[in-house]
């Protein structure tokens, strides 16, 4: 990640890792502490905290998709961390004791289910975050990290919905509702679950960043991942996703090119809080 004066941090396509990077160096992690990263997905939160902490941490990560976990052991075996266990389990149920672990690193495993950003209401019981406190350790911190606004994914947002209603695919109203793939997530409603959960000393910041895709294809592709809800509403037809593609781009994101690059912003809260 590099730093321009005046402007926004720039990231590329493994932003994954700039993000975990910023959530470790912004949390208070424990030397030789037992840390658990919930969600660990590709595991970049617990690269940063094996980077930073060095052998002598005990690292565990879990993840409810047995694939991404079969993958990430896999990685962390090439790469030679030994001080890392996975888990498969779900973040509503965690097998872990009470008061377990000194941190509790989760990137991006969205809390939209549990609370409606928009309208400031609890969905459910608030068992995700409930959790993360009941197996912390008293005086211990979790660190979490989630999206604000992603304007690349807002922007594919908006050439779908146009190409629905150039091909006639549907209706103005049936596409008002259609959902983006992110849940958009607030500093205020951050604080209220994290309050809700026991949580004391909440720090909460948001960070603006660009990031930059070096042409239209690295875009889609990301895309075709991240805005995956393009797939669903195309029923999967990979005739239709690349007419999308061929229909709608350049022009479409045209506006963004600077530099000979497309630049968008993408908005990440971070948020700490201790037990
Ligand atoms: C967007 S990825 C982020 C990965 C990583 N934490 C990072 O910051 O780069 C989110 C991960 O959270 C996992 N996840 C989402 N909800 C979960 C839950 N309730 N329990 C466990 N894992 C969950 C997903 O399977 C996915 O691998």
């Amino acid at each position: 990640m590099t730093e321009k004066n005046n402007s926004l941090p720039i990231v590329n396509i493994d932003y994954w890792s700039d993000f975990a990077k910023e959530l470790v160096n912004s949390s208070t992690l424990k030397l030789n502490g037992k840390i658990l990263d919930v969600g660990t997905g590709g595991g970049a939160c617990l690269i940063a905290a094996a980077d930073y902490l060095g052998k002598n941490c005990q690292l565990i990560g879990i993840d409810k998709n047995e694939n991404r976990i079969f993958q990430t052991k896999n990685k962390f075996k090439d790469m030679g961390v030994e001080n890392v266990k996975f888990q498969i389990m779900d973040g509503n149920n965690l097998k872990f004791e009470n008061e377990s672990f000194d941190n509790i690193l989760c990137g991006f495993i969205g809390f939209g289910g549990d609370y409606d950003f928009e309208t400031n209401r609890f969905i459910s019981r608030n068992t995700k975050m409930k959790e993360i406190f009941r197996i912390l350790k008293i005086g211990g911190e979790a660190a979490f990290s989630t999206w604000a606004y992603q304007q690349d994914i807002e922007v594919a947002r908006d050439l779908l919905q146009k190409y629905l209603i150039d091909k006639n695919l549907k209706k103005r109203d049936e596409i008002a509702s259609l959902s983006i793939s992110y849940s958009k997530e607030t500093i205020k409603g951050f604080k209220v679950i994290m309050e809700d959960a026991g949580f004391s000393k909440i720090r909460i910041f948001l960070r603006d960043y660009q990031i930059i895709y070096k042409t239209i294809d690295e875009w889609w592709k990301v895309m075709e991942t991240a805005a995956w809800v393009m797939r669903y509403a195309l029923n999967h037809d990979h005739n239709k996703l690349n007419d999308l593609k061929n229909h709608s781009l350049p022009q479409g994101i045209e506006s963004f090119r600077k530099g000979g690059v497309y630049i968008f912003q993408k908005s990440v809260i971070f948020a700490f809080g201790l037990k």
